[in-house]
């Protein structure tokens, strides 16, 4: 077996654990990091290099693949710089903060015939991929409606995180691009959306700028309809994701977790990670959150939980798989090379849109036009 090779931009509390993880599978070694601010401690402990800049480790003749975790908006620049140096790509979501951006960072890779793949590691979650395979059963006959809420409470902070500032992380429905993202895999894209929401109940110094309330409706072709919600204004919290069809229903439960297969047949249920025990940790976790998780355990020096690392792990070595020369299923294919992560993201701009200028818009235009102001 060949050893593919790694470069890490971002080597903070999610780098550093894609790292380990990958530095762990066989045939996969982590050779460099560069991170203005966490490199040392984590090139220690994987035993590899410290670069000085992207541009020196995208420089490496012996870096095959480069997995960019920096902050949301710092992406773009390492990714290009990845493809101007012939390395494939593993980029963290959301991949970017515009359509334009990511249209020219799947140009770029596309063109030099490179991985590009996106962190969407919800992919990977046994319980989405069963609730895959029902529908593909025709468990629950055709698609109706899909319903999504990742909502919870945020409480002043002591120091503002970048991931509630608007600029860098995107706010709450690029951060968490993985909902939309579900829906538009099962529905396909959005034809038209709208959004209201804003900031209700977090303004001043010890918060961020993001909106805490985010109500997104929509539309596909053929009468079908999704809704979302996001934020971090809700006392009451919940995670979850609802698909609706003509036969049947499925439940997804982020927080009390489980996956639910409703029928007239009755109920049946299945796991959302890989054992029970898995299942049981996130759902005590989730019980036992005080605040948006996002910033609760996302801080550079913390480990992610059972349930984040088994899904880490399962997204780690799909990609190392695909890097040994795995062939990539049907399925995955969009996840490849940006164009998934591309569709959340022109929902997400239309949607933003919406919420600015205060009436429904079309996908068009965003992904005719490439003007996006935010
Ligand atoms: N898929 C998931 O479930 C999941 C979970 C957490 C984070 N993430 C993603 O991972 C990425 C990193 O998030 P995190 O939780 O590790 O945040 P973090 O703040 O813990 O780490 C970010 C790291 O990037 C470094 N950094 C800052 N500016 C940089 C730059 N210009 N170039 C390179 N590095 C820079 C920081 O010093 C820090 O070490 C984000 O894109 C985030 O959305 C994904």
């Amino acid at each position: 077996m060949k050893t593919t090779k790694y470069g890490i931009v971002g080597t903070g509390y999610f780098g550093a654990g894609l790292g380990r993880l990958l530095h762990a599978q066989e045939g996969a070694k982590v050779v460099a990091v560069y991170d203005p601010a966490n490199a040392e401690p984590v090139a220690k402990e994987l035993n590899c290099d410290v670069e000085k800049s992207v541009e020196s480790l995208c420089q490496r003749a012996d870096i095959d693949a480069v997995i960019v975790a920096s902050p949301n908006g710092y992406h773009k620049h390492p990714v290009l710089c990845a493809a101007e140096n012939g390395k494939h790509v593993f980029c963290e979501k959301p991949i970017a903060l515009s359509y334009e951006d990511c249209n020219e960072m799947i140009t770029r890779t596309k063109e030099k015939g490179l991985i590009f793949m996106a962190g969407h590691v919800m992919n990977f979650m046994d319980g989405v991929r069963t609730a895959k395979r029902l529908i593909n059963e025709g468990r629950i006959g055709d698609l109706l409606f899909c319903h999504a809420e990742r909502n919870g409470w945020e409480e002043p902070q002591s120091e503002v995180s970048w991931k509630k500032l608007r600029h860098i992380s995107g706010g709450h429905l690029y951060h968490h691009i993985h909902e939309l993202d579900f829906i538009q895999f099962l529905m396909g894209p959005a034809e038209r959306v709208s959004m209201i929401g804003g900031n209700v109940a977090h303004q001043g110094e010890r918060y961020g700028d993001e909106d805490d309330m985010l109500f997104i409706s929509l539309e596909f072709p053929n009468k079908r309809f999704a809704t979302l919600q996001y934020g971090s204004a809700f006392r009451w919290s919940d995670h979850n994701v609802k698909i609706q069809g003509t036969k049947g229903a499925i439940l997804i439960d982020m927080q009390d977790v489980k996956v639910v297969l409703k029928t007239p047949e009755g109920e049946e249920r299945f796991l959302l990670h890989e054992s029970k025990e898995v299942d049981e940790d996130r759902t005590r976790i989730y019980k036992g959150l005080e605040m948006d998780g996002a910033i609760m355990y996302g801080k550079p020096s913390a480990k992610p939980p059972l349930w984040l690392q088994g899904i880490m792990k399962k997204e780690m070595v799909y990609f190392h798989g695909i890097m040994q020369g795995a062939e990539a299923e049907e399925e995955f294919k969009p996840l490849l090379d940006g164009t998934a992560a591309r569709a959340a993201i022109a929902t997400a701009d239309a949607l933003t849109r919406s919420l600015q200028e205060d009436r429904k818009v079309s996908i068009n235009e965003i992904t005719e036009k490439e003007a996006v102001a935010r």
